[in-house]
């Protein structure tokens, strides 16, 4: 292996940070010239509050004061079973809000933005076998010791696997470059409650762009708000911590996501987020949150399909005797065939997750569509 962020070539990360801070480029992460986002000195100190809220404030989730950084969910399938081997150090450190890993990864190379003590990186790692890569990204030392202290041991213990196929590297999500994250080398980006925490979540969409090959997909799990929030909650230590006060209001998130050039995102999963502290519920009047996991895929604009398909699920995933989720309202049983509109049909024909289904490509030529 090369030195710090030498990976090589360009595919996912091949160093370790060594906790210096030379793989991600001096922080903070912020970029000059973005239109909402400017350097100051409010972005410098959330990062920094993140960074010590993180890697000393909580201990473990039982620390967290609200249940943003939980999840109501149940895992189902592959990911249930998974969850049960990943070793007890990584899950008490857990502060996800969700599952955000799509059933058949088997074989794929996956990038966790701000894998924290790396729960999803141990659950992607069983779920890809030995021939897939899975790569962690994380800014906080004392997260990213968590990650690496028990990653040989699982991969060749627990999974029996010859070589680890995880990573964990030091960086910022805001600049994947930096740390070796080639263009077009991912196949599937995770995120866990992380985008809500960046200062230029313009910056990550666009990175994470790049990252991803054609037909890739970003799969996150994060806090939303019904709303834009004031900056004295946007910067509130506490608030920011807890992935409240960096919530995405929903519709800006839509549109950041096709301004970037994403296929409109497909909505899985939503849970509301109670605050039951009375004094951080003070602070945010009648702000809602919720817990929302969304499919964004990379499908090149002259792809897409407008009109519609009729498709089949063909049950060759390792977990889908029930049927394929592709969004909250489609679920595909095998070999039952049914029309979905544009924005599913293109996911289903255009991406990673293709080798899934039989399509009829010349129903609506006929006009039965
Ligand atoms: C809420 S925790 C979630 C951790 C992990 N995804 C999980 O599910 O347990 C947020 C994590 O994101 C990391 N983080 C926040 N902002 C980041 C950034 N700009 N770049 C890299 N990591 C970041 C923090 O260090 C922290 O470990």
């Amino acid at each position: 292996m090369g030195g710090c962020c030498d990976n090589g070539g360009g595919g996912v990360a091949k160093s370790e940070g060594s906790g210096g801070g030379c793989c991600g480029g001096p922080p903070p992460p912020l970029d000059k010239k973005s239109s909402t986002t400017t350097t100051n000195l409010d972005d410098e100190a959330v990062v920094l509050g993140v960074k010590e809220y993180y890697g000393q404030t909580l201990q473990s989730s039982a620390s967290l004061k609200t249940s943003a950084c939980t999840s109501c969910d149940r895992p189902t399938g592959r990911v249930a079973e998974a969850l049960k081997l990943v070793p007890h150090e990584v899950l008490s450190k857990f502060y996800g809000c969700g599952y955000p890993i799509p059933p058949g990864v088997n074989g794929l190379r996956i990038l966790d933005l701000g894998c924290g003590s790396g729960r999803d990186c141990y659950v992607a790692a069983a779920l890809v076998g030995e021939v897939g890569e899975v790569v962690g990204v994380d800014m906080t030392d004392e997260q990213l010791a968590v990650a690496r202290a028990h990653a040989d041991e699982y991969c060749a213990s627990v999974l029996g696997y010859a070589r680890t196929n995880m990573r964990f590297v030091e960086g910022y999500i805001e600049n994947l470059s930096g740390i070796g994250i080639g263009e077009q080398t991912v196949d599937l980006v995770i995120s866990n409650c992380v985008v809500n925490l960046s200062v230029n979540k313009e910056r990550v969409f666009a990175e994470l762009f790049r990252a991803l090959a054609p037909g890739g997909e970003f799969q996150f799990s994060d806090v939303f708000c019904d709303r834009e929030l004031p900056q004295e909650v946007r910067t509130h230590k506490i608030l920011v911590g807890e992935c409240l006060g960096g919530a995405m209001e929903e519709e800006a998130f839509l549109a950041m996501a096709t301004e970037t050039g994403f296929l409109e995102p497909i909505m899985v999963t939503r849970s509301p987020i109670e605050v039951h502290d009375a004094e951080l519920r003070d602070l945010l009047g009648d702000a809602k949150f919720s817990s929302v996991t969304y499919r964004v895929f990379k499908v090149a604009e002259d792809r897409r399909i407008k009109d519609g398909r009729v498709v089949t699920y063909n049950g060759k995933f390792e977990d889908g005797k029930s049927g394929y989720r592709v969004s909250a309202d489609v679920t595909l049983l095998e070999g039952q065939k049914t029309r979905v509109e544009g924005k599913v049909a293109t996911a289903v024909c255009e991406t990673w997750i293709s080798k899934f289904f039989d399509v009829e490509r010349s129903c609506c030529s006929g006009g039965c569509c």
